[in-house]
């Protein structure tokens, strides 16, 4: 196995090379706990109960035993809160797209995904065998293009966007999207996974602050693991459409399900959201001034109104001297790097929380002022 060490190698002659780092004692500029419920009291105290009452996992996939009433509770919760008539659970958002997108469509059907989209969309497509087609980033004429060129030959036809671009951290035209979608007669798939508690006034996601509702072609996809604080995924739609992925998605088939105390707390995290949708007026306010801040401290930040901000460094092995310099001083802001984002568009992905205190973010600012100091290998190993 010594081609293992060369690979690795590899990527560090290309600074590529990642390795994980213990997040105690750090101060976490990169986490996706937008609304700081990771840590609210009483999303921890609703899991903690929920933990006594079920113990610790679920013990099967949701089709043996493992489907409880924390899950159905969620799921009713979900629905409701996305404005559609049915949602089922997932794992995680990777399982769900996994399992979601090649559900929809196979061999003889079209696949339409933006440029830009997930990784774990990126991989679902490939699974699904379906005739792929990427239209470039947000660019919704040269979709209509490829649509007006090629939906006619196939069966079903999927538009797939994300709904707020992860690593850039701008949105997708719901508007254009929903309208494409119903003049081609294809399904749109939404990936709410930054949208959900986030966009619209009270954070519902992309239908919200676009004004839409939802209609039967669509499928909203979104995970708990972001600004809900806690982990898994679901896909809000139709019954029918829960109904079919209860029966032919082999990542919900065959895959433990959700524990329950996670789903409660996820619960209670929106129940809490409904109530004091201050939170996401509050988001939006602090990412808009921590823009202009980094603005004036000469980072090129692109900014759409999300809390993701990527400090725009290009150069990989900049990105990874920033970040290492920053955690010399117990800050942790990820270096972004291929295969995540296009080689040579290395970043900073600075993620905003309403958790931030302000000495907190009054440091940061000022340790990405200081100039690079001379790399000190003993202290900050800069791979
Ligand atoms: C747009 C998008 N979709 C899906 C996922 C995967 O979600 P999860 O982390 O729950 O697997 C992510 C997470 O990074 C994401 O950003």
């Amino acid at each position: 196995m010594h081609w293992l060490e060369e690979e690795l190698e590899g990527l560090k002659g290309q600074n590529l090379y990642r390795r994980r780092l213990l997040r105690e004692g750090l101060i976490d500029f990169c986490s996706n706990d937008y609304l700081a419920f990771k840590d609210h009291p009483q999303v921890v105290e609703e899991a903690i109960r929920a933990l006594r009452e079920y113990g610790l996992g679920s013990g099967a996939s949701q089709l043996v035993s493992g489907y409880t009433k924390e899950h159905k509770k969620l799921e009713e919760k979900l629905a409701q809160f996305k404005g559609t008539p049915c949602c089922v659970l997932f794992g995680s958002g990777y399982l769900a797209n996994l399992g979601t997108i090649p559900a929809l469509v196979g061999e003889e059907d079209l696949l339409l995904s933006d440029q830009l989209n997930h990784a774990s969309i990126i991989d679902a497509c490939k699974l699904s065998k379906a005739n792929l087609l990427i239209f470039k980033h947000r660019d919704y004429e040269d979709l209509e293009e490829l649509l007006k060129e090629n939906r006619k030959r196939y069966r079903r036809c999927l538009i797939v966007s994300d709904t707020v671009f992860s690593m850039d951290g701008d949105i997708a035209d719901i508007r254009v999207l929903k309208r494409l979608s119903k003049e081609y007669d294809c399904m749109l798939y939404l990936d709410e996974a930054h949208a959900t508690g986030v966009l619209g006034d009270r954070g519902k996601g992309g239908l919200e602050a676009f004004n839409e509702s939802w209609e039967e072609f669509m499928v909203i996809m979104g995970t708990l693991s972001k600004a809900l604080g806690s982990y898994g995924a679901f896909v809000c739609g139709s019954e029918r459409l829960c109904e079919y992925l209860i029966n032919r998605s082999r990542s919900l088939i065959f895959s433990t399900s959700l524990p329950p105390s996670v789903c409660a707390g996820a619960r209670r995290a929106i129940e809490i959201l409904e109530k004091e949708p201050w939170r996401v007026e509050r988001l939006k306010n602090l990412a808009q001034k921590l823009h202009s801040s980094l603005t004036e401290l000469g980072f090129e930040v692109p900014f759409y109104g999300t809390p993701i901000l990527p400090l725009m460094v290009y150069e990989e092995e900049r990105a990874i001297n920033i970040r290492d310099r920053l955690l010399s001083k117990g800050l942790l802001l990820q270096a972004i790097r291929y295969p995540t984002v296009p080689k040579g568009k290395a970043r900073l992905r600075l993620t905003v929380s309403i958790k931030y205190k302000e000495e907190e973010i009054r440091l940061l600012l000022q340790s990405l002022k200081t100039p690079p100091t001379p790399q000190n290998p003993s202290l900050s190993p800069s791979l």
